[in-house]
């Protein structure tokens, strides 16, 4: 089969990323330019900056992209771009650009739903694997345990009611003083801490619904921090982090593994930036050890966004014959296995 090989294009939060992928696993580059130190100040992501920045960043990022991988803009065979979930306004500019460029080159365009991207960041890393499996996926604003049927079939088997994960993460974090963004400092903090110090509660649901809840135990924190202020006493906030991280990593771990017996899938796969989580990667290890189940998550800069995950995801839509026109327009709450149109 002859080699294809995709631009890929993510600007849906705070990263501005384009990446050209061969045969959707082989990554030819994958720039990332983030915006965090501009955010930081804030305590999150301002998207309005975001939305400023992006269009700034894109066309030199895509050409850094494309010089990278030693290619011109001709010898794309197609460029695959992240249409939703997001924030409207910076998915916007990564979508025009490849519009632009889609129109002026004749080039087909295929959108890209982000957390398929996230999903597809597996594929890169592991280059054998195929669906069926369990994925974890656990993002700034996602928290979905998705059955992953086929490339471009899935299906939700829970989800946060409330917070994600790494809202989560980066709330308590900024409790605790840590700053923005929370989850890799939180990683950080809690090797120097005992997991086992305070017992923070974990919100596990009945009659095997996997869905998750985090903001009860957000709250448990920050309480546990007022009545520590309050009594004048003070607290190792490695322990916090470390108690706080572990009861995270319990309730998705637990859940991840549930729906593959459930399910009778023996591959279950991490996705996102949460991803990157050392514990979240080292439990999952361990408790699926004696399974008899595979385990995937990719490398950190796969899990965080990134555009050769976009082109990953694009390829095997691209292969389905799913190419969007020039109509194609940013859907900021996107549904998963919503149609690529
Ligand atoms: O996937 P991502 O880069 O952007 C979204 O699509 O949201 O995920 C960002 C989230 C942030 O909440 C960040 O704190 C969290 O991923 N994160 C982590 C780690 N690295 C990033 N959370 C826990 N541990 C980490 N090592
Ligand atoms: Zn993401």
């Amino acid at each position: 089969m002859k080699d294809i090989t995709i631009l890929g294009i993510e600007t849906s939060c705070d990263e501005t990323s384009a990446a050209v992928v061969k045969n959707g696993r082989k990554v030819l580059s994958n720039v990332i330019s983030s915006q965090i130190d501009l955010h930081q100040k804030y305590g999150g992501v301002v998207p309005e900056i975001a939305s400023r920045k992006h269009v700034e960043l894109v066309i030199p990022v895509i050409n850094q992209a494309l010089d990278e991988a030693g290619i011109s803009k001709r010898e794309i065979d197609a460029i695959g771009v992240t249409y939703g979930p997001g924030l409207v306004g910076a998915l916007l500019v990564g979508l025009s650009a490849a519009k632009a460029m889609a129109f002026a080159l004749d080039k087909p365009l295929v959108g890209v739903h982000h957390i398929e991207g996230h999903i597809a960041a597996n594929y890169i890393e592991y280059e054998d694997l195929e669906p069926p499996f369990i994925c974890l996926v656990v993002s700034g604003g996602h928290s979905h345990i998705v059955y992953v049927k086929d490339y471009d079939s899935f299906e939700i088997l829970g989800k946060a009611r409330d917070d994600a994960a790494g809202e989560a993460f980066d709330k308590v974090a900024r409790a605790v003083g840590l700053g923005y963004p929370g989850g890799p400092l939180i990683d950080k903090a809690a090797k120097n801490g005992d997991g086992k110090s305070i017992h923070f509660p974990r919100v596990y649901f009945a009659d095997g619904i996997l869905d998750f809840s985090f903001s009860g135990l957000k709250t448990a924190v920050l309480n546990y921090l007022n009545t520590m202020e309050q009594k004048g006493e003070a607290y190792s906030v490695e322990n916090v982090c470390a108690s706080f991280q572990e009861a995270v990593v319990d309730v998705l771990v637990r859940n991840l593994l549930l729906a593959a017996e459930v399910k009778n899938i023996n591959k279950v796969a991490l996705a996102g930036g949460v991803a990157a989580n050392s514990k979240l990667r080292r439990e999952l290890m361990v408790r699926a050890s004696g399974k008899n189940i595979k385990v995937c998550y990719p490398k950190p800069i796969l899990c965080t966004d990134n555009a050769a995950m976009i082109a990953s995801a694009a390829y095997y839509e691209f292969l389905k014959g799913r190419k969007a026109d020039l109509n194609l327009n940013a859907v900021p709450g996107l549904k998963l296995g919503s149609g690529n149109l």
